[in-house]
């Protein structure tokens, strides 16, 4: 059964590119397992592009390469799975991967049947070489009623980037999950524009099929394949909890072997990983902000989560501090509701106190707030509305 909440896991994309063998994918595994990163959900070890030989064998089969991964792929998805991981796979709709190996164009059930028989959990299906003639959605269906029919759950992860109108069909097509964006890249000016880009989509996001604003960047610092420049870790802060709060999946891209102090606390935030993996998986409504607004704008969301309480997000983009408020009234909680919002800083996991009708804080450059609010009886007693710190 394939668990209806946004993917968590690592992809050897953002970092490694093509430089991946069977040596990192292990050590990737045991770190994954031994670090605490699989305790908080990161459950998926998925290797993306450059993985095979260049050609497909006599029988029209995806082969591995032997310099890379010398015992084949089972024997890889074996030693991922005995870490308690799911073991995932890249391959792509056209005729040739981004990278220049084959890929699954008119191989679908051929290939959704070899990965089913080398134990994957996860297939990312991009766009590249795709026959101009033949439009995404059938080549997605295709692949889709494949994996549907190999014998094996395989979670479905479309990357088409968000080109044509995707959207509009991808859900019927099987995808769990889907790319609403083109490639993220390890530096400020990609958080913001993925961010950007994604206010139009969120209509589409939902339970067991979540946009992809694609894989973190979060602790790369400039390092690897799309390491252009590198991110504060202010900015990788606020990068996490964005994706966290949209829904997206939490794949992530760096060199966990060399994780610093600060990325596995950014990474290993229980409480706004549990926002982005909340049952319910309903999406942010936005209370600042404007999809026709520039990309340096304060956003503020909030979120209904299973049980009542309210997830509110407050995300500097911009260069210069700012001081958003957020009205009760707009959230449902008025004073005819009898009730105030019990508020917990999540990105600091420190209890502030109850608070009455509004509150205002403020916001360095690029930086963001998380609030978890439970509503409580309104008795009168509460705290003046400024949120310090
Ligand atoms: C891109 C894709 C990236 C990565 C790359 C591999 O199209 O968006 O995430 O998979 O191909 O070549």
């Amino acid at each position: 059964m394939i668990k209806l909440t946004p993917p968590m896991g690592w992809n050897s994309w953002n970092t490694f590119g093509s430089e991946i063998d069977e040596k990192l994918i292990m050590e990737t595994a045991d770190v994954m397992a031994e670090s605490g990163l699989l305790e908080c959900g990161y459950d998926y070890l998925v290797i993306d592009d450059c993985w095979s030989l260049r050609k497909r064998d006599e029988n029209y089969k995806l082969v591995p390469d032997p310099e890379k991964f010398p015992h084949g792929m089972k024997y890889v998805a074996d030693y991922v799975h005995s870490k308690g991981l799911k073991f995932g796979m890249y391959s792509c709709d056209g005729y040739k991967t981004c990278a220049g190996f084959p890929s699954s164009y008119q191989y679908e059930f051929i290939d959704a049947e070899t990965f089913a028989s080398w134990g994957v959990d996860y297939l990312k299906y991009d766009n590249c070489y795709k026959p101009v003639t033949v439009p995404g959605k059938l080549l997605y269906h295709k692949m889709g009623l494949a994996l549907e029919n190999c014998g094996r759950d395989i979670m479905f992860s479309a990357c088409n980037w968000g080109v044509e109108n995707v959207q509009e069909w991808i859900k019927e097509t099987g995808a769990h999950l889907w790319r609403s964006t083109g490639d993220i890249h390890d530096n400020w000016e990609s958080i913001k524009d993925l961010t950007h880009q994604q206010i139009a989509l969120q209509p589409y996001n939902g339970l067991g099929c979540f946009n992809d604003m694609d894989m973190l960047v979060v602790g790369m610092n400039g390092k690897g394949n799309v390491g252009f420049g590198g991110c504060t870790y202010d900015e990788y802060r606020t990068h996490f909890a964005l994706w966290c709060l949209l829904n997206s999946p939490l794949m992530i891209g760096c060199d966990i072997r060399i994780m610093t102090p600060e990325t596995k606390a950014i990474l290993m935030n229980k409480e706004l990983i549990a926002i982005n993996q909340d049952p319910a998986g309903r999406q942010p409504c936005m209370l600042m902000g404007s999809k026709d607004g520039p990309k340096e704008q304060t956003y503020v969301w909030y979120k209904h989560l299973e049980g009542g309480d309210l997830a509110i997000g407050l995300f500097n983009m911009s260069d210069n501090p700012s001081y958003p408020w957020v009205g009760f009234e707009q959230l449902g909680v008025d004073h005819t509701s009898g009730k105030d919002l019990k508020i917990r800083d999540v990105m600091n996991q420190r209890d502030l106190g109850i608070y009455h009708d509004m509150f205002s804080t403020g916001l360095e450059p690029h930086c963001c707030k998380v609030f978890r609010c439970t509503l409580v009886p309104a008795d009168g007693n509460y705290n003046i509305s400024f949120i310090n710190g």
